[in-house]
C-alpha cells in the first residue's frame, strides 16, 4: 500500500493508505478531506488544489500548460501547487505529503 499524509490548514495530519491507479483527488475525497473537485478530474476547476510538500513536488511528474492556467485561478496557489485530479497514485509516491488549502469560497481572493 502506498501511503499519502494530508495536512490541514489547521496543521490536523492524517495518514491514510492510496490505492495504486487512483489520483489524489479521489483518495482525499474518500478520507473526507474538504476538497470539491468539481470538474471531477476535467482540469476545467480549480477546487482539487493541494500544496505539494517542497520534498515531494519535484518527484511528480510535471504538469501540463492546461493544469497550470487553472493552477493560476486557484486561491492561495503556491510555487509547489498541484491540482490533485492530476496526480496519478504509484508506488514511486509512497510517503507523499500535501497540504489541504484553507477552505475558501472567494475566488477572487489574494
Ligand atoms: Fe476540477 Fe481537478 S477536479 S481540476
Amino acid at each position: 500500500m502506498i501511503k499519502v499524509t494530508f495536512i490541514n490548514a489547521d496543521g490536523a495530519v492524517q495518514q491514510v493508505d492510496a490505492e495504486e491507479g487512483r489520483n489524489l483527488l479521489e483518495i482525499a475525497q474518500a478520507a473526507g478531506q474538504p476538497l470539491e473537485g468539481t470538474c471531477e478530474g476535467q482540469m476545467a476547476c480549480s477546487t482539487c488544489h493541494v500544496i505539494v510538500d517542497k520534498d515531494w513536488f519535484d518527484k511528480l511528474p510535471r504538469s501540463v500548460e492546461d493544469e497550470e492556467d487553472m493552477l493560476d485561478l486557484a486561491s492561495g496557489a503556491r510555487r509547489t501547487s498541484r491540482l490533485s485530479c492530476q496526480i496519478i497514485m504509484t508506488t514511486q509516491l509512497d510517503g507523499l505529503v500535501v497540504h489541504i488549502p484553507a477552505e475558501s469560497r472567494n475566488m477572487q481572493g489574494l
